[in-house]
């Protein structure tokens, strides 16, 4: 049975039979990053209940965040060369932000779209867990580079895409796990190389850490997207081509990290033509 319910605000306690889809909502509510990513860790959702067709209201304000990082243009962003201390806080500090919004994107997936199997929102609960303790690690690096999350202005481009499609879930799919994650399996490696080149072996194997749940959220992505095609009988590839053109998703550039991809998910016929066919022109 669909049912409302109006979210409270995030320093309100939920009452004590909160479904997961609720807890998601006021999680995403919270300001601080560094105590929301603790209470996505902290929660054990094995015993709450989904409530997959419960309708949520949404609230103002989404997502919560902290008055730092200031939010800038890209292209008003500044790379600073990794070989110096500042440049590589600054790089540690960019990839906690991808985890930050990583975790933003979760919780909103779960709480926003109703009407899936109960394993679509288990599923991106263990991605929201997955983000923080990405985010706490990074996080943890970065002070010990002598600074912490806020400290360098950052851009907004996965929540955008969040926002571009908050109405529709194959979209969503489509164009955040499947595309913007699936970049993050491209370029992880290169950065992670770049940390080696700079002596940086602790933050070396936290990018290997997130390069293999990465390979898993977007995996998550593919079957979902998959799912839905199925159902609504959709050629995949056309339909994601579609969906790219119709919310200017960033164009796809190689070089790919085809075995990454393929581990995710990622069939030949996507692979081809992710490799041959320019995506969006905005
Ligand atoms: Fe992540
Ligand atoms: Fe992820």
């Amino acid at each position: 049975m669909t049912s409302h319910a109006p979210a409270l605000p995030h320093n309100t306690p939920l009452p004590p039979d909160a479904s997961l889809r609720q807890h998601a909502l006021h999680l995403l509510l919270m300001y601080q990053t560094q105590d929301k990513a603790a209470a996505v860790l902290a929660l054990d959702a094995s015993g709450l209940r989904v409530d997959a067709d419960a309708r949520l209201d949404e609230p103002a304000g989404l997502p919560g965040r902290p008055a730092r990082p200031e939010l800038v243009h890209p292209s008003a962003l500044k790379n600073r060369a990794v070989g110096t201390l500042e440049g590589r806080a600054s790089l540690i500090h960019a990839l906690a932000h991808i985890e930050a919004n990583a975790i933003h994107l979760a919780l909103d997936i779960l709480w926003r779209f109703a009407g899936m199997p109960e394993a679509f929102y288990r599923d991106w609960w263990q991605v929201a867990q997955e983000e923080a303790r990405h985010f706490e690690l990074l996080e943890t690096h970065l002070r010990t580079l002598g600074h912490a999350y806020g400290d360098f202005p950052a851009h907004d481009g996965l929540w955008d895409m969040a926002a571009r499609t908050r109405t529709d879930l194959l979209a969503r799919l489509a164009l955040v796990p499947r595309t913007l994650e699936a970049r993050g399996l491209d370029v992880t490696p290169a950065i992670r190389n770049k940390l080696v080149s700079v002596g940086d072996q602790a933050g070396a194997k936290i990018l290997d850490v997130i390069l293999r749940d990465e390979i898993g959220h977007v995996a998550i992505g593919n079957r979902w997207y998959h799912t839905l095609c199925a159902q609504r009988g959709l050629d995949p590839v056309k339909t994601y081509t579609e969906l790219a053109r119709q919310h200017a998703a960033p164009v796809a550039k190689g070089p790919f990290n085809l075995s990454a991809r393929r581990a995710a998910g990622f069939n030949e016929a996507e692979l081809s033509a992710l490799a041959a066919e320019p995506l969006a022109t905005t």
